[in-house]
């Protein structure tokens, strides 16, 4: 599959979505949108991905933001619809994926291109980092989920505050926040993100994708994690996985997981 704004290159269970319009900052356009749902989709269907890892291209940029040039000129009904259907392709799908996906934050993460790294189910950053959800500078507010994410991962307080005042936090900030997990160098920022993922890959991939559909539900209106929790903990006793790893516990050696 050819594709115009993403590179992918898959390496041992790893695959790397790198977000590739680094003249604008690799900012998110309709056709990009498209293209890492495409993309997503894709890898959650290859049995051989095991961890995604996304990112951007240059030494500058995650994601500077929504493409503002695409919707500068939207009426309220075209306003409307380009969050419902970015959130519904693009933002929710990600945090709903059942492989784990880790952004690596490797410059500007603003407005859009902070939500997305919001919906990897975690982050990591480089030490230029900047972060920020700038929308109401623009008289409008965050539109792919945001306002909901943010105060998730770091509090009403502090996200109101930086919702409010438009500013960006660095690094080192990101991290005191737990809006990043580590912050590391430029260079160091894809072997870290592949240090960690090796760590994941190491488990089982079907216990994994319970975990996280289990985590995700504790945000969802109207569902119980505490009841997902233990329906996924009780299916697993029905996998190969689990059978694996007991049995290699008990047999003190290392599992190799089947993954299903
Ligand atoms: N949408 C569309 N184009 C964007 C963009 C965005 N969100 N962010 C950056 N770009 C483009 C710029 O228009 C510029 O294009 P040009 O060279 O054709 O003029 C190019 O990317 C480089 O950006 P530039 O602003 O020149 O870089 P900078 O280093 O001076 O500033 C930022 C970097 C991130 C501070 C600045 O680009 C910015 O504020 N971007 C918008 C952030 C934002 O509000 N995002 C939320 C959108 S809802």
């Amino acid at each position: 599959m050819n594709f115009e704004n993403i590179l992918i290159e898959k390496n041992n269970g790893l695959a790397t979505i790198t977000i590739n319009r680094p003249k604008k900052l690799n900012a998110l356009n309709k056709a990009t949108i498209e293209e890492l749902h495409t993309a997503f989709e894709m890898l959650e269907d290859d049995a051989a991905t095991k961890v995604i890892l996304i990112t951007g291209s240059g030494d500058k940029a995650f994601v500077a933001g929504a493409d503002i040039s695409e919707f500068a000129h939207f009426s309220v009904k075209e306003g409307g619809l380009l969050a419902k259907k970015g959130q519904e392709m693009l933002f929710d799908f990600v945090e709903n994926l059942s492989t784990p996906v880790i952004a690596a934050v490797n410059g500007f993460a603003l407005g859009g291109g902070l939500e997305l790294a919001m919906a990897c189910h975690f982050r990591i950053a480089s030490d230029n980092a900047k972060m920020g959800l700038p929308e109401v500078s623009l008289g409008v507010i965050p539109g792919y989920g945001g306002t909901q994410r943010l105060p998730q991962l770091i509090g009403k307080g502090k996200a109101m505050e930086l919702i409010m005042t438009a500013s960006m936090i660095n690094a080192a900030e990101a991290k005191e926040y737990g809006l990043v997990n580590h912050v590391t160098t430029q260079e160091e920022l894809i072997p870290l993100a592949e240090k960690i993922a090796g760590k994941i890959m190491n488990n089982s991939s079907v216990a994994i994708s319970a975990a996280i559909k289990a985590v995700n539900d504790n945000f969802k209106d109207g569902i119980n994690g505490f009841d997902t929790e233990i329906y996924e903990f009780g299916n697993c006793f029905g996998t190969d996985d689990f059978k694996e790893g007991t049995t290699a516990f008990l047999e003190k050696r290392k599992p190799n997981f089947p993954g299903a």
